[in-house]
C-alpha cells in the first residue's frame, strides 16, 4: 500500500488491479485508515483518471452484496453530488413513487459542508435507515419506495471511505465522488439513475466545466455496469431550498409535499418537478410534468412519504411532530441593496454544526440572490442552541448597491 500511495503522490494513475487490492486490503484490515486517508489526499492533489474512477467503483461494489430486483418494471434511483438545503431526494423519491415509479435509493450522510439524506431521515423519531436487503426489496415492491444507508453488507467500502473523506477534507475529488455515488447506485439494484451534479459556490465541483465532466463520468460508469442514466448539472451558488440542517430540512420537505402552508415556488420546486419527470421518463411511465404536478397537488406524494416513513418504523404523528423553534435569532442585513452572492460553504457548515446539537437546529434562508433587502432586514434565521452564530453569518451574504439578476437553477441536462 505504501508504494501505491507514493505512486499516486507522484501523479501516477493506479491500475484496476491496484484499486482492487487497495479496497480489498482496506476491508480486510491490512490497509489502515491512515493509509487510506493519505491515498485520498494524494488523489485530491494529483487527480484520478476516468479509468481509475471506474476501477474504484467496481472494487467498492465488490466489497459487499448487490441487490437484484425481479420483474419487468424498471426500478429507478436518483442521487445528488452533494448540496446545501438539498431536499430533492426527500421529496422526489415519494413523489415519483406516487406516480408509479419503483424507487430504490441508497443514500449517504453529511459530507463536508453538504447535508446527508440519511442524517435528515434519522431526525424523524423511530425512522430506520438500516434496512436488510430483504426488507429494502420488500418495501420497494410493497410501498413503491425505500431510502436506506450503506451498511456492513451494502457497499461497506463506501461507508468507511466516505466517513474518512469527511474527516480528512478529501471530499472534492471527481473520481472519489463518482465511485462513491455509482457504487451505491449499482449495489442498490436500480436499473436506471437520475444524477444531479451541483456546480457553483456550494458544489464540490464549483467550476461548471468540472461539473459537466463529473456528470459525464457518472453516466458512463453507470453505462459500463449496464445501467441507463441521465444527469442534470444544477446551480448551487445559493442553497437550493430555505432550510439548512437535518430535521429542519425534513420539515421543509414535509411541508413541500403537503403543500403547507402553500405550494412552494422557486428553485427547489423547479428542480424537484424536473427531476421527478426524468425519473418517470427513465421508468417509461407516461404523463410527464402534468402527472408529477397532479401527484403533488392531490397530496398523493405526501401520502407516499407517510407510507414510507411508516414502513421504515416511524409514524405520521412522529413526522408531523417535528417543529422548528418559534423564536429564531435573526441574521440581519447591515446594508440596503440586492443580494449578490452567498458563501454557501459557510452556510452549509453552520447548518451542519447547529444540527449537531439540536435535531431541528439549523438555518432558514430569508433572502435569495437577486432579492432586494432593506438595512436590518432578515437574511436568515438561526435555530438551535448557538444563537451567537447569527452575528457571524451576516458576512456570508454579499449585498450589492445595484440590481442583481438571479441565475436559473438548471444549468443543463443530458
Ligand atoms: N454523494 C455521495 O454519495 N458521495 C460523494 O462522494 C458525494 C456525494
Amino acid at each position: 500500500m505504501r508504494r501505491a500511495i507514493e505512486r499516486k503522490r507522484e501523479g501516477e494513475a493506479l491500475s484496476g488491479g491496484d484499486w482492487e487490492a487497495i479496497v480489498a486490503g482496506f476491508m480486510a484490515g491490512s490497509v489502515d485508515d491512515a493509509q487510506m486517508a493519505a491515498l485520498c489526499m494524494a488523489c485530491l492533489w494529483r487527480g484520478m483518471t476516468f479509468e481509475e474512477a471506474y476501477a474504484l467503483t467496481r472494487a467498492m461494489v465488490d466489497s459487499g452484496e448487490t441487490i437484484a430486483f425481479d420483474g419487468a418494471a424498471t426500478v429507478v434511483d436518483k442521487h445528488s453530488s452533494g448540496g446545501v438545503s438539498d431536499i430533492v431526494s426527500l421529496v422526489a423519491v415519494p413523489l415519483a413513487a406516487a406516480c408509479g415509479v419503483r424507487v430504490a435509493k441508497l443514500s449517504g450522510r453529511a459530507l463536508g459542508h453538504t447535508g446527508g439524506t440519511i442524517d435528515k431521515l434519522e431526525t424523524i423519531p423511530g425512522f430506520n435507515v438500516n434496512l436488510s436487503i430483504d426488507a429494502f426489496k420488500h418495501q420497494v415492491e410493497r410501498v413503491g419506495c425505500a431510502i436506506a444507508a450503506q451498511s456492513a453488507t451494502l457497499v461497506p467500502a463506501d461507508k468507511r471511505i466516505y466517513r474518512l473523506r469527511d474527516h480528512t477534507g478529501t471530499v472534492p475529488v471527481m473520481g472519489l465522488i463518482a465511485a462513491s455515488i455509482v457504487s451505491k447506485k449499482i449495489a442498490g439494484g436500480a436499473h436506471a439513475f437520475v444524477f444531479d451534479v451541483k456546480t457553483g459556490r456550494g458544489g464540490f465541483m464549483q467550476d461548471a466545466r468540472a461539473a459537466h465532466e463529473l456528470a459525464g463520468w457518472l453516466v458512463e460508469i453507470a453505462r459500463r455496469f449496464g445501467r441507463r442514466a441521465t444527469a442534470f448539472v444544477t446551480n448551487m451558488d445559493e442553497p437550493l431550498g430555505h432550510s439548512i440542517g437535518t430535521g429542519i430540512e425534513i420539515i421543509e420537505a414535509r411541508d413541500f409535499l403537503s403543500c403547507h402552508p402553500e405550494p412552494l415556488e422557486g428553485r427547489e420546486r423547479t428542480l424537484v418537478l424536473r427531476i421527478v419527470e426524468a425519473m418517470l421518463e427513465a421508468a417509461g411511465i407516461e404523463g410527464g410534468a402534468g402527472r408529477v404536478l397532479a401527484a403533488l397537488q392531490s397530496g398523493a406524494g405526501y401520502e407516499k412519504l407517510v407510507e414510507m416513513v411508516e414502513a421504515q418504523g416511524s409514524s405520521r404523528a412522529a413526522l408531523e411532530s417535528l417543529h422548528a423553534d418559534a423564536n429564531p435569532s435573526v441574521v440581519a442585513s447591515a446594508h440596503a441593496g440586492w443580494v449578490r452572492a452567498m458563501d454557501v460553504v459557510r452556510l452549509g457548515n453552520a447548518g451542519r454544526r447547529l444540527a449537531e446539537h439540536d435535531p431541528v437546529g439549523g438555518l432558514r434562508i430569508a433572502a435569495r440572490i437577486g432579492d432586494h433587502v432593506e438595512r436590518g432586514a432578515p437574511l436568515a434565521y438561526v435555530y438551535g442552541t448557538d444563537r451567537d452564530a447569527a452575528r457571524s453569518l451576516e458576512s456570508a451574504f454579499e449585498i450589492a448597491p445595484e440590481v442583481v439578476a438571479p441565475t436559473p437553477v438548471i444549468v443543463s441536462s443530458s
